[in-house]
């Protein structure tokens, strides 16, 4: 079983003029696969206030996967990608790869999302699309892999380089 934290960036969702639908797609899918929700948070577009959360949630609340949802795009008040690069320790490329690569089977819009992904402490971070679909099509793809990565994390890995 590994926490997860939640945090959806949406100036209009932070404010109430949207109902936030991709936070609880998340938590629906993520339950599924038997990971415990630990904190959901809807912020707005703000860098200091992203990374003041991203900080707090791995710091803190020490959850094992932090996925955000939004402000990865062109939008000028897109920032999510520059406030994670601040907070992580090390980049996990591979993981924002795999979702543009599946994305772009089912969008070509999927190359506007300018999504990261890394690693601080012991918090793997990383990046969806704002869009419950997007979501969905973002997470399902990588659940087993992301799995084994915070496997390795934690240290509780089987041996994967022998195979
Ligand atoms: N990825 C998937 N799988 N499905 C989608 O519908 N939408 C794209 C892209 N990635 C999309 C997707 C679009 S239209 C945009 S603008 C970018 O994600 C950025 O979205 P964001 O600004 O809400 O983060």
């Amino acid at each position: 079983m590994f926490t997860l934290g939640i945090i959806t960036i949406s100036d209009k969702g932070a404010q109430n003029l949207r109902e936030d639908k991709s936070g609880p797609a998340i938590q629906e899918i993520m339950e599924k696969n038997n990971f415990i929700t630990k904190s959901y948070i809807i912020i707005p577009d703000e860098q200091e206030e992203i990374e003041k959360q991203l900080i707090k949630m791995c710091d803190q609340l020490k959850v094992d996967l932090l996925l955000t949802s939004g402000g990865t795009g062109f939008s000028k008040r897109d920032v999510t990608p520059e406030a994670t690069l601040n907070v992580i320790e090390k980049e996990a490329p591979g993981i924002a790869e795999a979702i543009r690569y599946n994305s772009l089977q089912i969008t070509p819009r999927a190359m506007l999302s300018r999504g990261v992904s890394g690693i601080r402490k012991d918090t793997l971070i990383i990046n969806l699309p704002g869009s419950p679909k997007a979501v969905r099509e973002s997470l399902e793809w990588i659940i087993p892999s992301i799995q084994h990565g915070l496997e390795i994390l934690k240290g509780t890995a089987s041996e994967c380089g022998s195979k």
